[in-house]
């Protein structure tokens, strides 16, 4: 297993077109034996990126390590406060497609690890269906609501190019979102990015 390096932009490159971050996805081809094991290594190297990241990362899709497949990787768990009655395993979407939401919306803060240092509070639906293919090649449908729903919503966005900047309707709504396991590293941070403060909201 590696740590991959992960594809970033920074508050001044959001709109630019040029990394994999803007790109969509393309499916995997579930039924291909060989780009299914070449699938389960990079599984293993994005849990792997994601939780060497100071930042404590709940998702990561297959875009921010440079690869443009429609893959993506989940533990909300790690923050399972916000979850309540939601606990479940890290788990792997492939290939998934939201096939139901409900009317009901909600607004929370969300943050990227390809976005550090910056947080939104972002319009989510609440609850969604979303169907999906597993690690083990598994066809899966899951109801997911609140908090796993929005984390599978903006790794899904990730498929396609889009940033959860890019639902706030305005990049100045963005505030500085220093996450808790960082707040150590404020002064290198303030030295690195002078316009963000130690706040957090
Ligand atoms: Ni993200």
């Amino acid at each position: 297993m590696s740590v991959l390096p992960i594809v970033g932009l920074n508050r001044n490159t959001l709109e630019m077109s040029g990394t994999a971050l803007r790109q969509k996805s393309s499916p995997l081809d579930a039924g291909n034996s060989l780009v299914m094991s070449q699938a389960q290594q990079l599984i293993q190297d994005m849990f792997e990126t994601m939780y060497s990241t100071p930042w404590g990362g709940v998702g990561l899709a297959a875009p921010q390590v440079g690869v443009l497949w429609r893959l993506a990787i989940v533990d909300a768990d790690r923050f399972a406060d916000k979850l309540k009655s939601e606990k479940r395993a890290p788990f792997v979407l492939i290939n998934p497609e939201i096939t139901d939401t409900s009317e009901e919306k909600e607004i929370d803060r969300e943050a990227c690890l390809s976005l550090s240092f910056w947080a939104g509070k972002v319009e989510r639906s609440r609850r969604i269906l979303v169907k999906y293919i597993d690690h083990l090649n598994n066809e899966c449908n899951l109801e997911a609501e609140g908090y796993l729903a929005r984390v599978i919503q903006h790794e899904i966005d990730h498929l396609d190019g889009i940033i959860y900047a890019d639902r706030l309707g305005d990049y100045s709504k963005l505030f500085a979102g220093v996450l808790p396991g960082i707040r150590e590293r404020d002064t290198t941070l303030a030295r690195l990015y002078p316009e963000v403060k130690s706040t957090t909201r």
